[in-house]
């Protein structure tokens, strides 16, 4: 069961408080500003920090900011951080050192900074010496609280640093404006239990705790009635929801609770995780209308070698055989995956090997990684693969699975598929179809938000281009 150390709706009614108090300090400070305060928040990395920063972005709003795209006329600044490759970290730092040019004109300007690199001893010291510019420090435990540190930091104008080791619950009720207002994130997991040795995420975002049942379904429903077209259910590993239970209620069991749901909605999810991909979840995906018939499967490595040396619990053997169960049993189903090429023990055999299960599966599209060591996970101690060689596989995997990908959306030429339309933009229509693909097609502004079928006339490498076909 979920350790619930504090009380939850106490916890609601504090970051009401402060959000209500930093209001107040606001609109008192008005004329330092001139003009209501503006907020820029920027996310880095996954759909789970896309959904934190939805939260963060409303606890703004409440306190009185306004959003701005631009650097230059924020008044807050918000980085919500990565740390799964080094890349992602070094972005960060970048960004930090342009912003202290910024502030020397605007004295006045508040930075904050969040996210998984913040659960990271050596970045919060590297904040602390090298950027002082920064005011407010916070990681992935306590997002809850960031109404509270803002308050403190207006209160007493010194750098505000809480960063919790570990989750002390889940906290429910926090409200969250969509950034499309027809597609709803839900967590339903939050952290990771499975240690793949290359990961860094089991040291962010900590252990793995399910959410009950009856919230997501509660929240999924005032979704739906508010007129949400596409659920995605959220966690790093979605298919061990519900390990954590006391009683027997897993992933097959809310898939199908949602997918059961009276509206007008499509079901999504992710990431599920090959080892943990049960029977009954792929019933449910062949038997409900409402499912997408579509699956990321991440791989990541596609010898039986290298795959126990990354810990996936899984062999190559085992991950085929799913994956022509998946295939057996629902028709026309799109499958994408994650790849990470150059991780330790690797050899050019296990590429070859890697690009034949690429050119097996057939791929609809693939998220493709170098290997970057993460300080503190398992693999940081093993023989490393020198950089450019990494990089010369990376391309040789590429190009076979590119191929594949673009000749699998050339054979999209004449099939019609059902769009959720996402945006517009001078008289095109851009959304993702049932099976995960972009298409653009012609239309008009009212139509984001609807489904929409589409005659896919002009796939191009990536993507797909087509007309509306009237209803
Ligand atoms: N290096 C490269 N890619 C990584 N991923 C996770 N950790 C690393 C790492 N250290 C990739 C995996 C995962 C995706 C979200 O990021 O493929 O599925
Ligand atoms: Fe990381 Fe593996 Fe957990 Fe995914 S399943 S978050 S790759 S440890």
């Amino acid at each position: 069961m979920l350790i619930d150390e504090f009380d939850i709706n106490e916890v609601i009614i504090e970051n009401q408080k402060a959000i209500n108090e930093v209001r107040n300090i606001i609109i008192e400070n008005e004329h330092i500003y001139g003009k209501k305060p503006k907020f820029f928040l920027k996310t880095y990395g996954c759909q789970m920090n896309e959904h934190d920063s939805e939260k963060l972005y409303s606890m703004l709003r409440m306190a009185g900011f306004e959003e701005t795209t631009s650097l230059e006329d924020a008044d807050l600044v918000l980085y919500n951080t990565c740390t799964i490759r080094a890349n992602a970290e070094n972005k960060i730092y970048g960004n930090l050192g342009h912003l202290k040019a910024i502030k020397r004109n605007k004295k006045h300007m508040i930075i904050a900074i969040c996210g998984c690199m913040m659960q990271r001893e050596h970045a919060v010291e590297r904040i602390k010496t090298t950027y002082k510019h920064v005011n407010i420090v916070f990681g992935t435990h306590n997002l809850h609280d960031f109404p509270n540190l803002l308050l403190k930091y207006l209160k007493e104008k010194k750098m505000v640093i809480d960063v919790w080791k570990k989750s002390k619950g889940i906290v429910e009720g926090i409200k969250v404006v969509r950034k499309k207002p027809h597609k709803a994130f839900i967590n339903i997991t939050y952290g990771c239990n499975n240690w793949c040795t290359y990961c860094i995420v089991p040291l962010t975002r900590g252990r793995e705790r399910s959410r009950p049942k009856d919230s997501i379904l509660k929240e999924v429903t005032m979704f739906l009635r508010q007129g949400v077209k596409e659920i995605i259910l959220l966690g790093q590993n979605v298919n061990s929801y519900g390990n954590d239970f006391d009683y027997d209620y897993k992933f097959g069991d809310l898939l199908k609770d949602v997918a059961s749901l009276d509206f007008d909605f499509r079901l999504n999810f992710m990431t599920p995780h090959p080892k943990d991909f049960s029977d009954d979840v792929i019933d449910a995906i062949r038997d409900y209308d409402k499912i997408n018939k579509y699956v990321h499967l991440p791989v990541q490595a596609g010898s039986t070698k290298v795959l126990k040396k990354m810990n996936r619990s899984y062999t190559r053997e085992e991950y085929v055989t799913l994956v022509d169960k998946l295939k057996a049993k629902i028709k026309d189903l799109s499958i994408s995956t994650d790849i990470i090429i150059g991780f330790p023990s690797e050899e050019e055999e296990d590429v070859d090997m890697l690009i034949d299960l690429i050119k097996y599966v057939e791929y609809d599209t693939a998220f493709t990684f170098i290997y970057s060591v993460r300080e503190g996970t398992p693999a940081e101690k093993f023989e490393q693969i020198p950089e450019d060689v990494k990089h010369k596989r990376f391309d040789r995997m590429l190009a076979a699975l590119n191929e594949i990908v673009i000749r699998k959306n050339a054979e999209m030429k004449g099939k019609t598929v059902r769009v959720l339309v996402d945006s517009y933009s001078n008289g095109m229509l851009t959304g993702r179809s049932d099976c995960n693909r972009n298409v653009t097609f012609e239309g008009d502004e009212s139509m984001v938000g609807t489904f929409k079928k589409v005659l896919i006339t002009r796939p191009k490498k990536f993507s797909l281009s087509g007309t509306l076909v009237e209803e």
